[in-house]
């Protein structure tokens, strides 16, 4: 919805099409909280427009005043995403991208609406658990729900493990706890933990586990950190920085079936069900060899702009789902709920969604000579927002509205 090239200042002139406007500008505050429009494009900013009171019934919009100057403004987008995930921001050309939404076979996803969801989160904590696909959910669920708080009735607090989007109105946290492993493990460090060697406690997660009690809504997720080897190093003896630390290394499907079995061991001894949803996201996955979509054109993901389509054969991108199998097996057998997102399969039809070359390293925008160089430097793992993970949130609010 690119309201600027379509209204130009000669129709504007006419009374009639000023209805139309009114109508369109009508749609785009029923729609703002839909996937395409949630954090920029859509608002029209430097206008101030009165609050929104839309209730359950969406027709109750207050109408701006008469006098109000529509078309002076700019294109604001949400002021709460981090500068790794802003991809048009970041010199994006194409963003179609951003157009796609889920339809599941046999129903429709309910409508997003911000206030609903804030409603069910009055007084309580929400909290993403996890690395940084969990982030990058995090944030897009904070950008969905933005819109509909006031200014000054919102804030984001960052500290060491946790960031803390704040809902003032609501005594609402939307939270996100950096455990990338979900148990301890040498890359738990907030700040520095670009760790190649990477080694983990599997039955280890008291400390962290410290901060999720009497959490209302827990969304965990642990999946890319353990792709960059088969095996996964466990500590035996001493300590992650200790020289002579003694380590075993232990396949991957059995330390992560480990650190399931610890994680619902947690839930179990911790939660109570009465009070607390727990969720698990399945693998997001990766999108680096094009030929895996028959594109021998590609690089990596840095050329895609559209999904997979329809295929003869199943996509295969690597994806591992033996821990998939694991994740549902442990999760199954507990006295606790936990329910598995499914995003792995949607999401491997999104080579186009990825931050790419329009992303950060180290927290600097990629240069001119690193997005030049694609095989190198595109981030084929992390999704540019607006975009994929609002889809993940529009799973698990179709869940946390319809079983709380
Ligand atoms: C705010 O929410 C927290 C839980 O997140 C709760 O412990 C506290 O009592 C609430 N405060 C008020 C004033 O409702
Ligand atoms: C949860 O609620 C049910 C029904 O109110 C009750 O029977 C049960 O004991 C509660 N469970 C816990 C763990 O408090
Ligand atoms: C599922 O879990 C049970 C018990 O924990 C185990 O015996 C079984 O081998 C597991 N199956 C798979 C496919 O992982
Ligand atoms: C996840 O969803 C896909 C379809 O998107 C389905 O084929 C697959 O069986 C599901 N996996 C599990 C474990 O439910």
């Amino acid at each position: 919805m690119k309201l600027s090239s379509r209204f130009s200042h000669k129709w504007m002139n006419s009374s009639m099409l000023l209805l139309v406007f009114f109508i369109l500008l009508f749609k785009c505050f029923m729609y703002s909280e839909n996937l395409k429009s949630i954090a920029e494009s859509v608002f029209l900013s430097g206008i101030k427009f009165p609050e929104i009171h839309e209730k359950e019934d969406e027709l109750e919009v207050l109408l701006p005043p008469k006098d109000c100057d529509f078309y002076t403004g700019k294109w604001k987008e949400c002021e709460f995403l981090s500068r790794q995930v802003t991809c048009l921001r970041n010199g994006r050309q194409d963003s179609l991208y951003q157009n796609w939404r889920w339809q599941p076979r046999d129903c429709s996803l309910p409508k997003f609406k911000a206030r609903l969801l804030l409603e069910k989160l009055r007084g309580k904590r929400l909290m993403f658990v996890g690395d940084s696909l969990n982030r990058n959910q995090w944030e897009s669920m904070v950008c969905l729900v933005q819109s509909a708080i006031p200014p000054g009735q919102k804030s984001l607090g960052e500290s060491g493990y946790s960031s803390i989007f704040r809902i003032e109105d609501y005594n609402a946290t939307i939270e996100f706890y950096w455990a990338p492993f979900l148990v301890e493990s040498n890359s738990d460090n907030p700040w520095k933990h670009s760790i190649l060697d990477r080694m983990i406690m599997p039955e280890s997660i008291k400390n962290d586990g410290e901060n999720w009690k009497g959490v209302h809504y827990l969304i965990f997720n642990t999946y890319i950190w353990w792709m960059n080897s088969p095996k996964m190093k466990v500590l035996k003896r001493g300590k992650f920085d200790e020289s002579n630390v003694e380590y075993e290394e232990i396949e991957r499907t059995v330390a992560y079936g480990r650190v399931m079995r610890t994680m619902a061991k947690w839930v179990e001894e911790n939660v109570d069900p009465n009070r607390t949803s727990v969720y698990f996201m399945s693998m997001s996955p990766l999108h680096i060899k094009s030929l895996d979509w028959n594109n021998p054109e590609g690089i990596k993901c840095a050329r895609e702009t559209t999904p997979v389509a329809t295929m003869t054969a199943p996509l295969d991108v690597g994806t591992d789902r033996r821990l998939f199998v694991t994740a549902t097996n442990v999760t199954g057998s507990i006295k606790v709920p936990i329910y598995i997102v499914n995003i792995t399969t949607l999401s491997e039809y999104r080579k186009d969604a990825h931050t790419s070359i329009y992303t950060t390293r180290q927290g600097q925008l990629l240069t001119a000579e690193q997005q030049a160089n694609p095989a190198m430097y595109a981030d084929c793992i992390h999704w540019c927002l607006p975009g994929l993970p609002d889809t993940w949130n529009e799973l698990l609010y179709a869940h946390i509205i319809s079983h709380s």
